[in-house]
């Protein structure tokens, strides 16, 4: 269906929390480490898991991307960058180190990496640059520039800006408010970088945030010839295909024919090309 690598089979993994800690007034990064005696379970930039810390109320888990993982003596740890919005991230809010959580993963389809020459263009708005991380730190390996535009609401709500300069991105922001960066909405940088640079000078753009972002940076980039894709947050209730809480309307880039797909399977990561213009 997309450029996107396709997803690969998930187990469900037992952690207890290492950390869970404040990254910005409204934002948390919660870090657990396995307790199975099984291989240690490393993820791929793009894909996500199903996070609960409870077993009947709620009853859904809650789909988290994969921020940040590795293996330390022996052990996998995993985290996840999350806002408290309602019942279950407020759960996880309040959990402590030693706190037990399960982790449903690795789910859905993964960043394909860039086909040609030219800068790797980012765009992040809120908690959506936690996909981020891992994929600059692939592109980097790979010897890839990568250019995070980074958006959010004021400087304070601009997550991860320094972790990603860490890895080797370059960073610019942009703050509604106009206290960090330029004024105004993360488009604008998208804009400005693509006609200054040329469609030619831009290897390929990822996007993950909400969606008007999302539509407006898929225009953007259409419009002017460049490649990408979008990880989309739709809402899910099992993350593996079976409820089908998580469909959106996808175009056969071939036949032109629009049709629906779970999200969870065929996603969260989409190319620019199959996604339609109007909605989704
Ligand atoms: C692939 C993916 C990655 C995401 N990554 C992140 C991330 O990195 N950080 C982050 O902060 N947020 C992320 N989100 C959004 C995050 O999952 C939601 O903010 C979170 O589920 C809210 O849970 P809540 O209990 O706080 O809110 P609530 O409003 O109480 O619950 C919303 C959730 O409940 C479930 N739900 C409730 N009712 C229904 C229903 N009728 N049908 C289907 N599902 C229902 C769904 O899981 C839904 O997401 C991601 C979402 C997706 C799909
Ligand atoms: S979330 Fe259940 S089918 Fe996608």
């Amino acid at each position: 269906m997309s450029a996107s690598v396709l997803a690969r089979a998930a187990r469900d993994v037992r952690g207890l929390v290492v950390s869970n800690e404040a990254v910005a007034p409204d934002a948390w990064v919660l870090r657990y480490e396995e307790t199975d005696p099984l291989p240690p379970l490393l993820y791929e930039p793009g894909e996500f898991i199903q996070v609960s810390a409870w077993s009947v109320d709620p009853l859904l888990r809650r789909p988290m991307s994969v921020l940040d993982c590795g293996v330390r003596d022996g052990r996998a740890w995993a985290s996840f960058l999350y806002q408290r919005t309602g019942r279950g991230t407020k759960i996880l809010g309040s959990l402590r180190a030693g706190d037990r959580v399960r982790a449903l993963g690795p789910l859905g389809n993964r960043f394909a990496l860039p086909a040609r020459d030219g800068v790797s263009l980012v765009v992040a708005g809120g908690v959506g640059v936690a996909p981020f991380l891992l994929l600059t730190r692939r592109l980097v390996e790979k010897g890839r520039e990568v250019l995070v535009l980074l958006g959010a609401r004021d400087a304070a709500r601009l997550y991860l800006k320094e972790a990603l300069e860490r890895e080797g991105a370059r960073v610019r922001c942009a703050t509604e408010k106009g206290d960090l960066g330029e004024k105004g909405l993360v488009t604008r940088l998208l804009e400005q970088e693509i006609d200054a640079r040329g469609p030619r000078g831009i290897a390929r753009v990822y996007a993950c945030g909400p969606e008007p972002m999302l539509r407006a940076v898929h225009a953007i980039a259409r419009a002017r010839g460049v490649e990408g894709e979008a990880s989309l947050e739709r809402r899910m209730a099992c993350g593996f295909g079976v409820c089908f809480t998580c469909v959106c309307k996808i175009v056969d880039p071939a036949t032109g024919q629009a049709h629906n797909e779970r999200t969870c399977l065929e996603g969260p990561v989409v190319d620019f090309a199959a996604l339609p213009l109007e909605s989704w």
